[in-house]
């Protein structure tokens, strides 16, 4: 039976895991310009950068500069990555308000990704979530390669049960299921999310799919029958990990709007105004827009 939800929320990622990637260093009033102009849309989320070592993401170095000179929308939330305490630490420097920690259900990947076991990374944000409950910090949690890893191959579901049930236990609000790679077809989505579901309240499960092979789309509707509330998306498509072999681009923000206000789903994103970001995005990167619909419009 389906129980697709009346409204969904977007995070969007495309600061965040958009520009993680780009291997031209964006210049920061162009970050600081692209937030601004996504919290005009009626996003109430948007992940605005990552506070990790800048000699592992040079584009990310300047966290601080960006996080400081956006301009906070009220009922907006701009959350940030954070891998450490160092990271948090440099973080609240700022005011951030809301944290991601991140860790994967494949081994191999962590390792490349953050220089970690599984279990040394939950080790490792245990401090961290302690200081973020503390401070009143809200923490979003996000599980890795839940569909296929680049370097270890197939991830069986009951990894992602493990690491994602570990998070929710560990004080995470959400825990952002990532599809790195961009590898899963929507059975297989359908399956690892109802897996999960069975640990975790769906009410704390949100998608994160990468559109590497035209999949993701595809992938959100059978996850959204199942009755996930919550996808993470990125303005014209762009991202992926600097770490996972192969991996692009994050579903495009437009598409995902598009098809959920075709579905009669509530976004409270203004359409038009996210396609014209998206234009100006593409435009600022030199790049092809990666959303179809941000295509299409006239
Ligand atoms: P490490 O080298 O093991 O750590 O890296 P370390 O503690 O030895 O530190 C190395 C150096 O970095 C030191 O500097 C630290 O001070 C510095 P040095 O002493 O050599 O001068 N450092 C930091 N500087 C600033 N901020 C920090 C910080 N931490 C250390 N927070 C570490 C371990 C986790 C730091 C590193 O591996 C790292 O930063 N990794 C981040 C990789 C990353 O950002 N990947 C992309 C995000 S995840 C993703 O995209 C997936 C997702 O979208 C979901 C999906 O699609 O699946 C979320
Ligand atoms: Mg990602």
């Amino acid at each position: 039976m389906s129980s697709i939800p009346p409204k969904v929320r977007i995070v969007e990622v495309g600061p965040r895991d958009g520009l993680q990637n780009e291997k031209a260093i964006v210049p920061t009033p162009v970050k600081i310009e692209l937030i601004d102009r996504l919290s005009a849309t009626g996003l109430q989320t948007i992940e605005a950068t990552s506070f990790v070592s800048p000699k592992w993401v040079p584009q990310m170095a300047d966290a601080t500069d960006v996080y400081t000179a956006i301009q906070k929308k009220p009922g907006v939330r701009y959350p940030v990555l954070v891998p450490n305490l160092q990271g948090y630490e440099r973080a609240r420097e700022v005011g951030v308000e809301e944290i991601a920690v991140f860790t994967a259900a494949s081994e191999a990947f962590n390792r490349k990704n953050i220089n970690a076991s599984i279990a040394e990374s939950l080790e490792r944000f245990t401090p961290v979530i302690e200081r973020a409950k503390a401070d009143r910090v809200a923490v979003r949690g996000y599980v890795s390669t839940v569909l296929g890893c680049p370097y270890q191959g197939e991830v069986p579901p009951a990894d992602v049960v493990r690491v994602a049930r570990a998070l929710h236990a560990m004080g995470c609000y959400e825990i952002s299921l990532g599809d790195t790679i961009g590898i899963g077809t929507p059975a297989k989505a359908r399956a690892m999310l109802a897996a999960v579901a069975v640990e975790v309240p769906m009410s704390a499960l949100a998608i994160h799919f990468h559109d590497t092979r035209g999949q993701a789309l595809a992938n959100i509707l059978a996850c959204l029958e199942l009755g996930v509330g919550v996808i993470d998306s990125a303005v014209s498509g762009v991202g992926g990990c600097p770490y996972a072999r192969g991996a692009s681009g994050n579903v495009s923000s437009e598409d995902v709007v598009y098809m959920l206000h075709g579905m009669g789903i509530e976004t409270g994103i203004d359409l038009d105004r996210l396609i014209e970001t998206g234009r100006w995005l593409s435009a600022q990167l030199t790049r092809d827009n990666g959303s179809k619909v941000g295509k299409a419009a006239a």
